[in-house]
This record gives structure tokens, C-alpha cells and sequence, in this order.
């Protein structure tokens, strides 16, 4: 029988557990996710370069092999074309999510009307996690140790290893 396989596209700079809560909801929809990252031009500054991005992907789903990690710098409904996904996988949060989360979807609607954007909602607990708010308080030396994967975790003490908690991080 066909597998039935959905992109998980997003910029996961870097990956939170909102992101791993919606691949989890996925998989349960899914044969197969490919998490893939793709370029956001509104995003200008990565905190993480996209191989640090994957690395640190790999290593959380290096014993699930209906999980995929890539990266593709073109058009999101392309690579979807190529990689046989009849469907964009997206999570929405607050209603905030919803305005930017419905002009991408027209998009990618009109620019390939073969891929479905299917959204899911996020777990109650991740609704106000995002990578930025994130990448925010590490910055600062905030422990944010709860809202990651533990290897994400670390590399963020690793990238900003100067606030008052970061020995109690570790
Ligand atoms: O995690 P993000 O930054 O909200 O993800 C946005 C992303 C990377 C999925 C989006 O910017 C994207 O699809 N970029 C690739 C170019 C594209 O196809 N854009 C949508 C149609 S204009």
C-alpha cells in the first residue's frame, strides 16, 4: 500500500517541543514526516546555521525511521512535489498564528493545488512556546531547558554560556 507522507516544513532555529509535540500529533496521521527546513525571508538572522539546524534533528530522530530531516532552499510546494507528499503539515497556537498560517496556505494552494496544508493544534502546554521567544531568553541566560529537546538545550548553554543560570542548566 502507498505511504502516506506529509512535509513538516519551518525555519527550527532552533527545533522546541512544540515543534516535537506536532511531529508526535503527525505521526499519527502520517506513514511518514520529512522535517524539513526551508528559508524564511521574513527571518534574516539565524541563530543556528542550517547544518547545526539538522544535526541537531538527526540526533533527536536517529531511532525513528519514519522520520526524515532535510533542507531545501527553494519553493515549500516543490519539494513537496518532489518528495511524492500530497500534504504540508503546520501547527497553530494562539489565534495570532492564524493570519500569517492562512495567507501561506492560499499560497501554496495556488502555487500547487496537488498539496494540502493540514493544520494542527499544538498541546495546551507549548501554545505560547516558539524558537524565538526561545532564542530570546538563552540570550540572556534564561533557562528555557523545559521548552527544548535536552541537545538543543545544550547547544544553546554551549552558544551562550554566560548568564547567571547557566551552571544550573547543565
Ligand atoms: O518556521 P517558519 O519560519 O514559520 O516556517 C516558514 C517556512 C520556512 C515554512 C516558509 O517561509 C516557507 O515555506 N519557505 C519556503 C519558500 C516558500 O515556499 N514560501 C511559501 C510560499 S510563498
Amino acid at each position: 500500500m502507498k505511504k502516506s507522507i506529509a512535509i513538516y516544513p519551518g525555519s527550527f532555529d532552533p527545533v522546541t517541543n512544540g515543534h516535537m509535540d506536532m511531529i508526535t500529533r503527525g505521526l499519527k496521521l502520517f506513514d511518514r514526516l520529512i522535517v524539513a527546513i526551508l528559508h524564511n525571508p521574513a527571518k534574516r538572522q539565524a541563530l543556528f546555521s542550517v547544518e547545526e539546524r539538522i544535526e541537531m534533528l538527526e540526533e533527536i530522530f536517529k531511532d525513528h525511521p519514519n522520520v526524515e530531516v532535510e533542507e531545501h532552499s527553494g519553493l515549500l510546494v516543490d519539494y513537496a512535489e518532489v518528495k511524492g507528499a500530497r500534504a504540508i503539515l503546520r501547527g497553530l497556537r494562539a489565534v495570532s498564528d492564524f493570519e500569517y498560517e492562512f495567507q501561506m496556505a492560499m499560497m501554496n494552494r495556488r502555487l500547487n493545488r496537488n498539496v494540502q496544508t493540514v493544520f494542527l493544534m499544538t498541546g495546551l502546554q507549548w501554545i505560547f512556546t516558539s524558537s524565538s521567544i526561545v532564542k530570546e531568553a538563552a540570550t540572556f541566560g534564561g533557562d528555557v531547558k523545559s521548552m527544548v529537546p535536552a541537545n538543543v538545550n545544550q547547544r544553546l548553554i554551549e552558544k551562550f554560556n554566560n548568564g547567571p543560570f547557566a551552571d544550573k542548566k547543565k
